[in-house]
Parts: structure tokens; C-alpha cells; sequence
């Protein structure tokens, strides 16, 4: 898909340049009440586009959302320790306040775009995680400024792009998350496109109740058990868990074939699963990971999440990694720089494979052609 790109603006030289970055990283509170950053890996992926609009004598506006605060602000979506940890990368950017203190960013308010345009010269959308929400700060500002794609949202469609057109075969996704409602039009568009779907996390329980398992306590959609059962019936490939580790009264922790014992939840795949999601990963030349497989953060279930990020960084077809939760599993047990992609876009990145296009994306293509900007 074609994109104004930074070269295809105007020279930015003396110009005043505002760049919507996706800086809504993972943050905790330490014990003294400090919010510290536990991933950059958003705010370091902007440091190339904002250091070529800085080469070239631009003054640089970035702004960003952070969590979801309700048009309002609070001390715990302030943009206080992204501003620090922006300053020390990459000196000399302003960035505003949480987009979201103010409401007429998600409701697209005329009035918001207004002012964030207002001294504005030029606009520079980098924000693939946040592409395809049509909220203020991604569509608007298109519309009144000419306007092109930063290096990672330019990268992050080129590689995601080429999985929609010509993956190298086979073609494995691995899904996980909590819920299927969620996935669902990701789903069906991936048995579309992959030769085998291996699904796990919190989702696989309404799987494996619509293939006639017992569940347990564990997490489920009912009203989805019946899509469940079409989706199952596709003649594409769909791997399930077939051993489970489960949770029950009085911290109880076992592992369990596919069916979940009354009184437990499944919180993570169990071993035999892990080693046939591995070896389909293995054979594979294109590899889409999005969703843990377990409840990873808690050491017990985080054996399945484990076995599939290295099964992904061992495999040597191209692999990607989407998701929040995925890409923060493959940080925290030092698969990253094994990955050849790691997307910064979870939701962005499925709904780009979903509709093929986001909203983020189309508003730069309709402010090329408004400006008369090139694309490449
Ligand atoms: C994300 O982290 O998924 C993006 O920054 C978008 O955030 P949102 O899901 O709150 O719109
Ligand atoms: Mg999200």
C-alpha cells in the first residue's frame, strides 16, 4: 500500500511539525508511588522519524494518548515519565498532554483538531498502534495540513502488508488472548490466509467447548460457542490445546488433557500442546504470533507463553509479533531481538490483516491526494 512518506513532504526545514506518536506504553507503580516505564520499545521506535524531522531543522510537536482516561485528567494517564524517557532519547521535542484528557479526541471533534493544528505547518503520523482508532489526532489533522507517514507506521505497514499479499508458505498464526468476540474478524480472515491456525489463551476455552469439552470454571463466551463450532468446520488447519494447566480451590495447580475439571479454570497450554504448537512453528516460512498463550505473568502458567516465543525465535521462516501482551512475553523472556518483526501495533496489526486498510492510513492517502503530495 502506497503512503506520503517524510520525503514527500514539503522541506520541513524552519517548519513547525506535529507528529502523532503511540507512546501508550506499560507502566507500574513502583513502592515510592513512581510510574516507571516497564517497555519503551513504543517510544524508542519513534526516535528515527523525530531525529529526521530535528536533522532537518523542524521544530517538533509529538503528542500522544496514554491508557483511557475519560476525556478528563488523572495522575495516572499523565505523560510525565514518557515526556522524561522521550527527553533523554531523543532531546529538543515538546510533547502535549494525554490526548484523551479531552474528549473531543475520541469523539473527533472539529473543535480538538482545531487546536492542534492551530501553529501547526505539517503533520507526521508515526502512531501505528493507534491507526486504527478515527480519533482527532489520526484523522483530523490530515485534512488541514499536508501530511505523511513516520518511518515506524511506513515499516510497520510494508511488512504487515506483504503477509495480506504473498506470505511465504507455510503460513502460521498463533492467537491468543481472552476473547474470541474480540478476534473474531481477525479469525476468519486468517483461515482465509494461513495454512494452519494454532489458537490459545483464554479464547481456546470457548474452542474447546464448542468441540463438546468440559471447561470448568475457566474463562468463556458462551453466546460465541455456536460461531465456535462454524469457525471449527473450516477447511483450513486449526490447532487446539490438547493438555491444559489449571487452576483450582486452594491454589491448586494441575495439568489436565482438554477437559477442565469442575471447580478449575485453565490458566495456561500444558506440555504436549507447547510441543506440537512448536513443531508446527518450526516448518513454517511465515509466522504471525499475537496473544500469550496463558496467564504468563504468574510463573506457573507461563511455560505455554515460553515454549511458543522460542519456538519463534528459533524458527527461521519471517516472524512477526504483535500485541502488547506478546511483544512485552518475548521481552521479558529475551526472545526480541530473535524476532524479525515486532510489531508496535497489536489491535492496528489484526485489524490491518482484517479489513486490509485503517483509518490512520486512509486519511494520509486522501491528504496526499488533497495537497497534491507523492506517495511511495
Ligand atoms: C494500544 O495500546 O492498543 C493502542 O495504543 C491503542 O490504544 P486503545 O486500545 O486504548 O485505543
Ligand atoms: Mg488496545
Amino acid at each position: 500500500m502506497s503512503l506520503p512518506q517524510l520525503e514527500d513532504l514539503p522541506d520541513p526545514s524552519g517548519k513547525r511539525v506535529l507528529v502523532r506518536c503511540d507512546f501508550n506504553v506499560p507502566l507500574s507503580t513502583a513502592a515510592d508511588g513512581t510510574r516507571v516505564i516497564e517497555d519503551d520499545l513504543r517510544i524508542r521506535a519513534a526516535v528515527p522519524t523525530l531525529r529526521w524531522l530535528l536533522d532537518r531543522g523542524a521544530e517538533v510537536t509529538a503528542c500522544t494518548h496514554l491508557g483511557r482516561p475519560k476525556g478528563a485528567p488523572d495522575a495516572k494517564s499523565d505523560v510525565g515519565p514518557v515526556r522524561a524517557r522521550l527527553a533523554e532519547l531523543v532531546p529538543g521535542v515538546r510533547l502535549l498532554d494525554n490526548l484523551r484528557w479531552d474528549s473531543g479526541e475520541e469523539a473527533n471533534a472539529p473543535a480538538f483538531v482545531d487546536r492542534l493544528v492551530a501553529d501547526q505547518d505539517l503533520y507526521v503520523d508515526d502512531a501505528f498502534g493507534a491507526a486504527h482508532r478515527a480519533h482527532a489526532s489520526i484523522v483530523g489533522p490530515p485534512t488541514r495540513l499536508p501530511s505523511a507517514a513516520g518511518r515506524l507506521l511506513a515499516r510497520e505497514v510494508e511488512v504487515l502488508g506483504a503477509l495480506l499479499h504473498d506470505p511465504k508458505r507455510p503460513f502460521v498464526a498463533v492467537l491468543g488472548g481472552s476473547k474470541v468476540s474480540d478476534k473474531l474478524g481477525v479469525i476468519r480472515s486468517l483461515l482465509d490466509k494461513v495454512d494452519t491456525l494454532i489458537l490459545g489463551g483464554g479464547m481456546c476455552f470457548t474452542f474447546l467447548a464448542a468441540s463438546g469439552h468440559h471447561i470448568g470454571e475457566s474463562l468463556a463466551e458462551p453466546d460465541m460457542v455456536a460461531t465456535c463450532q462454524e469457525l471449527l468446520e473450516s477447511d483450513t488447519e486449526i490447532l487446539l490445546p490438547t493438555d491444559l494447566v489449571v487452576l483450582g480451590p486452594d491454589d491448586d495447580v494441575r495439568q489436565v488433557g482438554e477437559d477442565v475439571p469442575p471447580g478449575y479454570r485453565g490458566l495456561d497450554i500444558g506440555p504436549g500442546s507447547a510441543a506440537a504448537f512448536a513443531d508446527a512453528i518450526a516448518d513454517a516460512r511465515t509466522v504471525l504470533w499475537n496473544g500469550p498463550m496463558g496467564v504468563f505473568e504468574d510463573p506457573r502458567f507461563e511455560a505455554g507463553t515460553i515454549a511458543v516465543a522460542y519456538a519463534v525465535a528459533e524458527c527461521r521462516g519471517f516472524t512477526i509479533v504483535g500485541g502488547g501482551d506478546s511483544a512485552a512475553a518475548a521481552a521479558k523472556f529475551g526472545f526480541s531481538d530473535r524476532i524479525d518483526h515486532v510489531s508496535t501495533g497489536g489491535g492496528a496489526s489484526l485489524e490491518l490483516i482484517e479489513q486490509g486498510d485503517l483509518p490512520g492510513l486512509a486519511a494520509l492517502r486522501a491528504s496526499a491526494a488533497a495537497f497534491g503530495l507523492g506517495m511511495r
